[in-house]
């Protein structure tokens, strides 16, 4: 049995193994300093998600391709699952381009937000025409069956976009949704959380990051409202699309915290800031250190990759330029999440009592804060093909999962879904979970099947 550690320090940014010890019980303890080097370990790091936006048209540009496996471990679909996308014709559904994104997502071991259940934009002609109670069923239908379709595969639904108005009335949108009946959107987030009750439920919205302007206090009150009557949700999501006519407000932190401060998750959903050089970096510095200085600022998504993918291409507001390059605002961003990197423990156990030759070994990456962690585990295949597997990993008494990717829980045992039990001899698969408390230096076991 092996056993490695790995500790990621707060402040060291040279990667170095610092020493070597082999323990009385032959386990083999290694310890090293170093900073993540992508987005994603980044702030993993602190328990958080780094995510992109993702067309499914580009999953063939291997540039494209190599950049979003290398750097994000979040995808959202830019277009693909809107209603538009997914019902073209009432109560006939399409997911081959949403598909072709959460396969590619789920292959990597890169998690899903699903965006978007219910908005007033991107519907297919037939529901543009509708109205009333006609429209109120064909919503909440396409609420529960698009939600079903991916039950168990998303992290966290946009299950409303945009409802509110623009400017200083804090009035919800005028839209055929909203004609329906004020009580639309509590309706929408009922029906998402019976069809898929995993999934965190968002409300997300554009123009509510600075706490003083009406639309951002309008979101707060309905979400207050929510929390207050039991309405199943538990995310706000802020796109935070910022150029020089909306820029990053001072108060940013602040609106983040507030609506944590109700009880729901807080995420940044499409960043994306116009601009170049050092200004656009220290922009981006900015947006990422408000979310790390608020404990429910779980994570944050640009909305693209290169500039040449952003729907503001003109504007150059993403990390990468159009050849793949690294921005200075990328560095500002990699540097801010590693500023507050949290401990990292990594343990390997081989297992030798296999029921099929080679077995399977399990290595488990903790990431740990004070009062939380997420433990991500790769399973590797031993020298043969395995149709199956199951990860014993005991958690210190105190700690809770709160919740897992990629696998099946079972108190202290997690196994393969069904799209990740199958490896050949030598390939390796990752699955994940999040809990409160500690993780303490986990020693997993591996079983084959
Ligand atoms: O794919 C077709 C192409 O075949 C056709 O030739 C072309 C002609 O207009 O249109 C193409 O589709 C466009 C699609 O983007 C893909 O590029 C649509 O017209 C265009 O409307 C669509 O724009 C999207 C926009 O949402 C629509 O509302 C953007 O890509 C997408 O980035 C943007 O994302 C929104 C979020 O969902 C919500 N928050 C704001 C954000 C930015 O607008």
């Amino acid at each position: 049995m092996k056993l490695t550690s790995r500790s990621v320090s707060r402040a060291a940014l040279v990667s170095s193994v610092l020493a070597t010890v082999t323990l009385s019980a032959g386990l083999l303890v290694a310890t090293s300093a170093n900073a993540a080097t992508t987005l994603g370990a980044s702030a993993a790091q602190s328990g958080r998600y780094f995510g992109t936006a993702v067309a499914a048209n580009k999953l063939s540009d291997s540039t494209y391709v190599g950049i979003l496996n290398r750097e994000f471990d979040m995808v959202t679909a830019e277009n693909e699952m809107k209603i538009d996308a997914t019902e073209p014709n009432q109560n006939q559904f399409t997911f081959g381009n949403a598909d072709r994104i959460v396969n590619h997502a789920r292959a990597q071991g890169m998690r899903v937000r699903g965006h978007t259940l219910a908005w007033h934009s991107q519907q297919p002609g037939w529901m543009q025409n509708m109205e009333g109670t006609a429209l109120r069923s064909a919503m909440l239908n396409h609420v529960t069956k698009v939600a079903q379709y991916y039950a168990g595969k998303i992290y966290a639904w946009d299950v409303v976009n945009e409802a509110f108005e623009d400017g200083s009335s804090g009035a919800r949108r005028n839209s055929n949704l909203q004609r329906t009946g004020n009580d639309w959107i509590e309706a929408a987030f009922r029906a998402a959380r019976a069809a898929d009750p995993a999934a965190k439920l968002c409300y997300n919205d554009y123009n509510t990051d600075d706490w003083t302007h009406a639309k951002t206090q309008a979101v707060y009150r309905m979400v207050q409202d929510f929390k207050t009557r039991g309405v199943p949700i538990d995310c706000v999501g802020l796109q935070s699309h910022f150029n020089a006519q909306s820029p990053v407000p001072s108060n940013y932190q602040t609106t983040l915290q507030n609506f944590a401060n109700l009880g729901v998750d807080v995420q940044i959903t499409e960043l994306d800031i116009e601009g170049s050089g050092t200004t656009q970096a220290a922009n981006y510095e900015r947006v990422t250190k408000a979310c790390l200085a608020v404990t429910r600022c779980t994570g944050i998504t640009v909305w693209g990759i290169r500039d040449t993918d952003s729907w503001r291409s003109y504007g150059t507001p993403l990390l990468f330029d159009g050849s793949g390059n690294k921005k200075p605002a990328y560095t500002a961003v990699l540097d801010a999440l590693n500023s507050v990197g949290g401990t990292t423990t990594t343990t390997t156990t081989t297992t030798s009592n296999d029921p099929v030759p080679g077995g399977c070994t399990a290595t488990a990456s903790v990431n740990a804060w004070n009062g939380g962690f997420v433990v991500t585990v790769k399973v590797t295949a031993g020298a043969a093909a395995i149709r199956g597997w199951t990860v014993t990993l005991a958690l210190p008494s105190g700690s809770t999962v709160t919740n897992s990717w990629n696998a099946t829980r079972n108190g202290n045992q997690w196994s393969n879904v069904a799209y990740n039990g199958n490896l050949t001899a030598g390939q390796a698969t990752e699955f994940g979970f999040q809990g409160t408390g500690s993780a303490g230096s986990p020693s997993p076991t591996c079983t084959a099947s």
